[in-house]
């Protein structure tokens, strides 16, 4: 079995984005575990879209994010809900975008590279289970459309640890 791990044109976001989640699909069909569904659409997403020096996972475990797997530098393992843009996204359970990581006051850098950042909570049902969260080189990389094709990518990932 293989999988595409190309980039895609992103001149139309919301095409590829489309694009990423029949591929998603594809790749968690038939599979409930959480560490490989994780590691697949890390990679899956890091590689398919420009711009891009982390993609990953941080879950709820005690109370505290745990890195978990992930494409990019080797990162921070443990943020405490409510600090830095994944603990906050978080704690306030909706999706940040931080066009600019510098002027985040608690930003945590990871990768000195990175520039701007994006996390998406991931939630079931009243449960958060963790954030999904890229990094760029690129200041303001990301967007509200991005924001819209993460969440969805996010909710097929949790769609399918529900169907367990
Ligand atoms: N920058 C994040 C930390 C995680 S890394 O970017 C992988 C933050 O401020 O929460």
């Amino acid at each position: 079995m293989s999988f595409s791990t190309r980039q895609h044109d992103f001149s139309d976001k919301r095409a590829a984005y489309g694009e990423l989640a029949r591929e998603l699909a594809g790749i968690l069909a038939g599979e409930h575990d959480l560490i490989a569904n994780a590691a697949n659409t890390a990679a899956l997403i890091f590689h398919a879209l420009p711009q891009v020096n982390w993609a990953g996972f941080y879950f709820l475990t005690g109370g505290e994010l745990v890195v978990g797997p992930f494409q990019g530098k080797p990162a921070c393992v443990r943020i405490a809900l409510g600090r830095g843009v994944c603990g906050t996204a978080a704690a306030e359970r909706r999706t940040l975008v931080v066009p600019d990581v510098h002027a985040f006051p608690d930003h945590i850098a990871c990768d000195e590279a990175s520039r701007s950042e994006i996390v998406v909570p991931l939630v079931q049902g009243a449960t958060l289970l963790g954030v999904l969260d890229l990094d760029s080189p690129v200041p303001g990389r990301f967007d509200a459309q991005d924001a819209a094709g993460l969440e969805a990518l996010a909710g097929q990932f949790l769609a399918q640890l529900a169907a367990r």
